[in-house]
């Protein structure tokens, strides 16, 4: 039994900004978010019921969005978040069922980051408010793919990317993770297309032969943040993987899928061990066409997932643990602004690895933790300081740019300091705790060190003073006295990769037979940076790194083959970003090509190419770095 009465009543004196409870009475510095026009302390949404018509003709979406509000200030205006939309008409109503009547509504200058402010005039007494609109085809929030673009070649495909703050250009909406609110929608497609939302479906999946109707409706109880709502369209399948969990793909990606993530119930069950109930209900997997931006996204009852994780042999699934424990760390208690985006993923890269040791043992946990800070420490070299903090001040930047490995790894890593200063047990009751106390509310840094002060902390105040938690919050860099992750599996391949550095080892190829995944992305980045063309060569001649099937193998090869200048890999390297729109891959591989002599053109000729593939986020990424 986890003993966390004590410490949920010694938290109940927190602040927070979460849907349950009254909203806060103001707004100061530490709670406020920048990239948000919305004033949730006036007038604030509670549920939202979208009504939408899916025009892949035009490459817009069309139609309604009701909110319903609570008004703290009963003479406030709605102030929603867009972003490119076009209204055409705002409605009250003082009821769901109506009437609706006209009211004003005025829409704002459009800031670069934040769009416009949709203010809406609310009569009192009002307590819904109904937005007509339509979606540009540019909306920078979702992707419209031609059927060339599936891997079906027959019927064209939309999904949405909301985080940070795109759901603005979907939806007219307060568009903070501060503000939480259940909805439901009903969506309207062309009458082959499946629709799925981050929701529960009223579709029986049951049944996968019952024909399409082309009218979907979905409801969530739960109150989310509205960068969680979440719609893809497509020709999709779907294969149950246990009664709770399941994979969506289109028909030629759906067993591969289906085989790479079975463990996925066993990670289930591993986490609710670990932080309680998961009371969602389904955990499902869309796995997207490869343009999908990210490695995953944790929309909840149903990850969006990159093609590029299936490489046959389970060995990348480590982003479904991670997307899985956001159900927890994110879903469940989330960031209140972008600044406290650490508390989304550090904990959750936390728990992901949790998750991993549980199912796949500690060996290979410790091996994702040691890469993990590889990468952290390689990328934090070129970072200004002010990036390296985990409580990053955001104002006047998008929040996209916050998204680095920072909150990810060093958020981690703070977490793992706890851990070792005050033993598993503790860390894991405090999280239990944590997940408890603050569910379903959004909160700042400031009310997580609260907690962390008025429970862990003082629970054992010799165990504190080993962990230097304002340094850890508020600091650049990592602290001197952060724990070291370790793996013992990589003492033979820092072996192997020390005799390459100094010379042709085709000889130690016997060391190498059994290597997995992880050992092998280690012998990679344990090689030269300075590394020639001709030991490149001689590399691929012994390990045919080339041809690999695997995304983050390739990946890092290829990189390592734009510094190097060896040519072999120039048309995989084409092939690969003109087909993979995943930004953690593309971004890198674009700056190393801009740093090489010829490596401008090359690059925009590449781009040219990939661009009418490539996500709107992503597009926009490489103009940066071709600027
Ligand atoms: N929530 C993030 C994705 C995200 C972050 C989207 C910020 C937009 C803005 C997701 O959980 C994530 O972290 N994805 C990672 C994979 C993970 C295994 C580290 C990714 O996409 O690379
Ligand atoms: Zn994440």
């Amino acid at each position: 039994m986890k003993s966390l009465c004590c410490w949920a009543a010694a938290a109940v004196v927190l602040v927070s900004t979460g849907c349950g409870g009254p909203p806060p009475k103001m707004q100061n510095e530490a709670t406020r978010d920048v990239h948000s026009y919305a004033q949730p302390h006036r007038a604030r949404t509670t549920h939202l019921e979208l009504d939408l018509e899916v025009l892949f003709d035009r490459k817009v979406l069309r139609g309604w969005v009701t909110h319903q509000i609570t008004r703290p200030d009963a003479s406030a205006p709605l102030v929603l978040d867009t972003r490119d939309l076009t209204v055409s008409k705002a409605e009250t109503a003082e009821s769901r069922e109506g009437p609706f009547t006209a009211t004003k509504f005025q829409l704002g200058a459009k800031d670069p980051v934040l769009g416009a402010p949709l203010t809406v005039e609310v009569p009192s007494g009002a307590t819904h408010v109904r937005v007509h609109y339509e979606t540009s085809p540019q909306a920078s929030g979702l992707q419209w793919l031609e059927p060339s673009q599936t891997a079906g070649k027959a019927k064209p495909y939309l999904y949405s990317q909301s985080q940070a703050i795109h759901a603005r250009s979907w939806i007219p909406v307060q568009d903070s993770p501060g503000v939480r609110a259940t909805y439901r929608a009903r969506i309207r497609t062309p009458k082959d297309l499946l629709a799925v939302m981050s929701a529960r479906s009223d579709f029986r999946l049951a049944n996968p032969k019952e024909p399409l109707s082309g009218d979907y409706t979905f409801r969530l109880p739960q109150a989310i943040p509205a960068y969680l709502i979440a719609l893809a369209v497509g020709d999709l399948e779907f294969r149950y993987l246990s009664t709770r969990n399941g994979v969506w793909a289109e028909p030629s990606v759906v067993e591969g899928a289906a085989r790479e993530f079975e463990d996925t119930e066993r990670m289930i069950q591993a986490a609710e061990k670990l932080y309680g109930p998961y009371t969602w209900g389904r955990y499902d997997i869309l796995v997207l066409p490869p343009s999908f931006p990210y490695g995953g996204m944790e929309n909840p009852l149903l990850t969006f997932a990159t093609p590029t994780v299936i490489a046959g042999d389970r060995s990348l699934v480590s982003l479904i643990a991670h997307e899985l424990a956001h159900s927890w760390s994110g879903n469940l208690v989330t960031n209140a602004t972008w600044r406290d985006f650490w508390l989304n993923e550090g904990f959750t890269t936390y728990c992901e690895r949790r998750i991993i040791e549980a199912i796949y043992g500690p060996e290979r946990a410790a091996m994702e933790a040691v890469l993990g800070l590889q990468s952290l420490e390689k990328e934090m070299k070129d970072m200004p300081p002010a990036d390296q903090i985990l409580h990053i001040d955001l104002n006047g930047r998008d929040p996209d740019d916050g998204a680095t490995l920072v909150p990810y790894e060093k958020g981690a890593l703070f977490i793992t300091h706890l851990e070792k200063a005050f033993g598993r047990e503790k860390l894991d009751n405090f999280l239990y705790a944590y997940f408890h106390q603050f569910a379903f509310q959004s909160i700042t840094t400031r009310a997580f060190r609260r907690f962390l002060e008025q429970t862990l902390l003082a629970s054992d105040p010799a165990a504190a003073a080993k962990v230097p938690v304002e340094e850890w919050i508020t600091k650049p860099g990592i602290p001197s006295s952060a724990p070291r992750p370790v793996s013992d599996a990589f003492v033979v391949v820092e072996q192997v990769a020390t005799a390459w550095a100094k010379a042709d080892a085709p000889q130690t190829k016997a060391k190498t037979k059994d290597w997995n995944t992880h050992q092998w992305l280690r012998f990679l980045n344990g090689l030269p940076e300075d590394i020639t063309a001709g030991k490149m060569a001689a590399l691929d001649r012994t390990f045919g790194f080339t041809k690999s099937g695997n995304s983050e193998i390739l990946f890092e090869w290829l990189r390592m083959g734009i510094q190097a200048g060896y040519q072999p890999t120039a048309p995989k390297l084409e092939e690969f970003l003109v087909k993979v729109g995943r930004r953690k891959f593309v971004r890198p591989l674009f700056e190393a090509l801009v740093k090489t002599p010829e490596g401008k053109q090359r690059a925009q000729a590449i781009f040219a190419k990939a661009k009418p593939g490539y996500h709107p986020i992503t597009a926009a990424t490489v103009e940066q770095i071709l600027k």
